[in-house]
């Protein structure tokens, strides 16, 4: 038998466990799909619908028959059983939201995305109050040459989102990385600055950022603190809320 048949001989329907509950997959999906579509949530901060998968940030890591991976990269398979609201994945999430807390220069009190920012919503949601890690204080820069766009590197989180959306929604290519390690950093496709490029307000670039790193002006404060996504809802009600009647 061919390979073309024994792959149009399997189901494409199968089902996985997830925290001990029976939730039907399709085979191709992730992890992270399959969830979602079940109605249970699965943090997430490089992971956006529509764009690539990256990888990345690691904080969708699930448990996956005895082994820790990436939930948005990792296809289902029959009969899978997923941990991911055990105390130690729990755990390995509020490590890594810490690390990246420590990474950058985070100060939600002063930042304009606070209440529609993922990462502050997640730390609420997992229940951190501060890291236990030393703060790093990188000297970082912010762009703010642009008529309408500025980009703070200092809440840059490097989850490589708007690199994606800007070459994949909007097919302009405006951000990169450059560097590695501690020196990676996001750059523009211009030599000199952010006004040098053809980046524009209304690109999907910004729209992803899930930190407040790449910004449009004038409109820090159009929703006031108080009536902000993640001031009404924690982050993933929205999901929980879509839950499958018969699976709850
Ligand atoms: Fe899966 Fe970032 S969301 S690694």
């Amino acid at each position: 038998m061919s390979n073309a048949s024994v792959h149009a001989n399997r189901p494409s329907s199968l089902t996985i466990t997830i925290d001990g509950r029976e939730v039907n997959a399709v085979r191709g999906q992730t992890i992270l799909e399959a969830a979602e579509a079940a109605g249970v949530w699965i943090p997430r901060l490089c992971h956006f619908p529509g764009l690539e998968e990256f990888g990345g940030c690691r904080v969708c890591v699930v448990v996956a028959n005895g082994r820790s991976c990436a939930s948005c990269t990792q296809p289902v398979a029959p009969g899978m059983v997923v941990e991911n609201e055990t105390e130690q994945v729990l755990e390995t999430r509020r490590a890594i939201i810490e690390m990246l807390l420590v990474e950058g220069n985070h100060f939600c009190m002063f930042c304009e995305k606070s209440g529609r920012c993922e990462l502050q919503a997640l730390a609420y949601r997992l229940g951190i109050t501060a890291s236990r890690f030393d703060a790093l204080w990188p000297k970082r820069e912010v762009d703010a040459s642009h008529p309408d766009v500025l980009i703070d590197r200092n809440r840059c989180i490097l989850c490589s989102r708007c690199v994606r959306a800007s070459r994949d929604f909007d097919g302009k290519h405006v951000f990169h990385f450059a560097g590695r390690g501690a020196h990676k950093r996001i750059v523009v496709n211009s030599s000199g600055s952010l006004a040098d490029t053809s980046v524009a307000s209304a690109d999907r670039a910004l729209e992803v950022c899930p930190v407040g790193s790449i910004l449009p002006k004038r409109r820090g404060y159009d929703v006031p603190v108080g009536a902000r996504t993640f001031d009404v809802a924690p982050i993933g009600a929205g999901t929980e809320r879509a839950r499958p009647e018969e699976s709850r």
